[in-house]
């Protein structure tokens, strides 16, 4: 066994994909009872993406790593392990991570999901992070991906105007731990006593897929919108400052601020608790709404290739999501 303190995890290459097909507002207008002024003033969403019929988890996530490898200068095969953050998996099983091993034929690589919903990607990179600082692998794509529009109820106006597709990748790679870059913490926390307050409550294991369950449509996302909304802002502060003492940072120290993108407001409300100008909080829920896992890995890669994330940044990453999954990382480059 090495010592935990021999390395850390560096982000060598990012990338994302985008489904083609934009849904606006505007759209929505048309099927629903709702309107674009509603959905902007209430949660910053414009349009989302939806996935094509032949596209699903598993070949998005297949796009955004071998976007990611690329960026890396790293071949498929030199991969040791590879985790797919995603709570729209493509079957119940095998894992979507097999599928996209075979697709992006990562025949080295061991391959596994990791099921945090909103959270999934930082729970993730915690789950990945301990295998690079152990020094038991040295390369793992680490990718999160969602096809939301297959789990929303397109009738329920509360929570299908919320959600969108893609899928966003990063190639994490094992360094000394000396180098001052990396990830430099991750914090992760549930409250299964909250599972409630946003879930997919269709029997599975628990009491079968059953005629009942979906005539009633409880295979499709059902949330309490005003009571996760109250529960998000707080729990995404307190752990982003857990983070920023741990590391023993002050907010003016760190550069980007990259939250789930879950609702502009809630965003808005946990920059006012940090004392964080809005301006350096990355947003881009505009244009996807809300993807999930695959939000945070869509935020960074943008992030990085547009310019905003320069060597030597410090970067926080804060999420929150059902369970309730919440949790927080720093990211230096
Ligand atoms: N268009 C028009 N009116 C609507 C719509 C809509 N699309 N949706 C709801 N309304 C109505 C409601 O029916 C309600 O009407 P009423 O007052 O006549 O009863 C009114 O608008 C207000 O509804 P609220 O639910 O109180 O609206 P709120 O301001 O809370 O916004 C929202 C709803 C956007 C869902 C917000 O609560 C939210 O973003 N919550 C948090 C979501 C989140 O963070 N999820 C975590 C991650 S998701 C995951 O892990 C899968």
């Amino acid at each position: 066994m090495t010592d935990s303190k021999n390395f850390k995890a560096v982000v060598a290459g990012t990338g994302a994909y985008l489904p083609e097909k934009i849904l606006t507002n505007q759209e929505l207008e048309k099927k629903l009872d709702t309107s674009d002024a509603w959905i902007v003033e209430r949660t910053g969403i414009r349009e989302r993406r939806i996935a094509a019929k032949d596209e699903c988890a598993s070949s998005m996530a297949a796009k955004a790593g071998r976007q990611a490898l690329e960026a890396g200068g790293l071949e498929a095969k030199e991969v040791d392990l590879i985790i797919v953050c995603t709570s729209s998996p493509d079957v119940l099983f095998p894992s979507t991570a097999c599928f996209v091993q075979n697709e992006l034929e990562a025949f080295g690589a061991a391959a596994f999901d990791v099921s945090a919903v909103c959270s999934g990607f930082i729970f993730g990179l915690s789950v990945a992070e301990q295998y690079l600082k152990t020094g038991r692998y040295e390369n793992i794509l680490l990718i999160g991906s969602e096809v939301n529009s297959r789990i929303v109820d397109w009738t329920d106006r509360s929570t299908c105007i919320l959600f969108g597709d893609g899928a966003g990748a990063v190639l994490l790679k094992r360094v000394e731990w000396g180098k001052p870059l990396g990830v430099m913490s991750t914090h992760i926390y549930s409250d299964g006593s909250l599972s409630d307050l946003i879930c997919v409550p269709g029997g599975i294991g628990k009491s079968g897929i059953n005629k009942d369950d979906i005539d009633d449509k409880k295979y499709f996302i059902k949330m309490s919108g005003n009571a996760t909304f109250k529960v998000a802002v707080k729990r995404m502060a307190d752990v982003i400052r857990e983070a920023l003492k741990f590391n023993d940072l002050s907010m003016e120290e760190v550069s980007l601020l990259i939250p789930h993108q879950a609702n502009e407001r809630i965003i808005s409300a946990v920059a006012d608790r940090l004392k964080y100008p809005l301006e350096k909080v990355f947003m881009n829920i505009q244009k996807y709404g809300n993807t999930s896992a695959a939000s945070i890995p869509i935020g960074i890669n943008e992030a990085r290739r547009s310019g905003r994330i320069e060597p030597g940044d410090t970067t926080v990453l804060g999420s929150v999501g059902a369970g309730l999954t919440w949790g927080s990382a720093v990211i230096k480059w």
